[in-house]
């Protein structure tokens, strides 16, 4: 029976994992990020000290169990905001002193992935996980469980980034992933064409920079006013340069190491649109494509806690002196 815990941006969760299934997943978000367009940092790390507790409560108590029942505990130690990350590993270390029972500290890109088989046990490695949120973007190979290659990445902003970059700029709300996916449901994907970065015929790396700069260009030459007349147009047209680059990335990661399987995770899984490209594109390839629901798409503490039961049952067990690690990588 694992409690998990993720405070690594601005989402307080706490989860229950009985080692075949979640029976909690509570994510409390911070609302107040909103007021500024944008994550805050020193804002995030304060706001989770309130909620932490309430939230493990929370988590324990749809769970139906006490703490005592807890074996292990899982906590996310990085990457992420510093100040956010010690919130959650200081409670996890003091829950883990107090109860007399180990903790892992877990990486929250490999939770990410783990996600999948949350949702979808049958996963098997070896496959290909594409992790696409706010802050990160790179194509992984997971041979086994554990073991985690990372083949590309990007070299400037996260796809989730550019999405939230791109709807501040075009005024359409925030979190920019979401309103732009709805906008563009509207929209015709051919009617502004934005570029597609691919930096090379085999690379498996990533930019967005320079297409967020390509929407930012067309606002000063039209006029912020006559583009949100045009709105959905202008989302279709950039949620499909993203995407385009997407799939064609995933899909020859799946080439190039000669995977049948192909994964989704991070918030910008959640896009509709990005799903239904990639398994029209895969089923023609013979690849089989997966993707966890929104609430495991996006940070929960649930992702965490499957991460640590894998961790835990092993043996392996993370020291008291376990520090946040904000530039952690797979
Ligand atoms: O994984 P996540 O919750 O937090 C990070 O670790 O970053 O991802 C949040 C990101 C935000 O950039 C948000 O705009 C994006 O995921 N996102 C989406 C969608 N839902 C969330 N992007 C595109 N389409 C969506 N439906
Ligand atoms: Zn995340």
């Amino acid at each position: 029976m694992i409690l998990g815990i993720e405070t690594s941006c601005d989402d307080t969760s706490a989860a229950v994992y009985d080692g075949r299934r979640l029976l909690s997943n509570v994510i409390s978000t911070q609302l107040i990020h909103r007021n500024f367009g944008g994550v805050v940092p020193e804002l995030a790390s304060r706001s989770h000290i309130p909620l932490i507790l309430p939230v493990i409560r929370q988590a324990l108590d749809q769970a139906g169990i006490s703490k005592s029942a807890i074996e292990g505990l899982a906590v996310t130690h990085g990457p992420g905001l510093a100040g956010s990350l010690l919130v959650g590993l200081s409670t996890a270390k003091g829950l883990s002193l107090g109860l007399g029972i180990p903790f892992a500290g877990i990486n929250h890109l490999e939770g990410h992935i783990w996600a999948n088989e949350l949702a979808h046990p049958e996963i098997k490695p070896p496959f290909v996980v594409l992790i696409v949120s706010g802050g990160h973007t790179q194509v992984v190979h997971v041979p086994e469980w554990g073991t985690y290659r990372v083949l590309g990445r990007t070299r400037d902003d996260a796809a989730g980034e550019a999405f939230d970059k791109v709807g501040k700029l075009l005024e359409a709300g925030y979190p920019g992933g979401p309103v732009i996916e709805r906008l563009a449901r509207d929209g015709d994907p051919e009617a502004v064409r934005f570029p597609r970065a691919y930096l090379g015929e085999d690379s498996l790396d990533f930019s967005f920079s320079g297409l967020k700069t390509a929407v930012l260009n067309f606002v000063r030459k039209h006029g912020l006013e006559n583009v949100k007349k045009n709105l959905p147009n202008i989302a279709a047209g950039f949620q499909s340069a993203v995407l385009d680059v997407l799939v064609d990335k995933i899909l020859l990661a799946v080439r190039l190491t000669g995977v049948k399987t192909a994964c989704l995770a991070g918030g910008v899984a959640a896009n509709r649109a990005l799903q239904q490209r990639l398994l029209n594109t895969a089923s023609q390839q013979g690849v089989s494509v997966f993707w966890p629901p929104p609430a495991l798409c996006s940070d929960n503490a649930g992702m965490i806690a499957r991460a640590g039961y894998f961790y835990l049952s092993r043996g392996d067990v993370s020291p008291q002196d376990l520090s946040p690690r904000p530039a952690l990588n797979l």
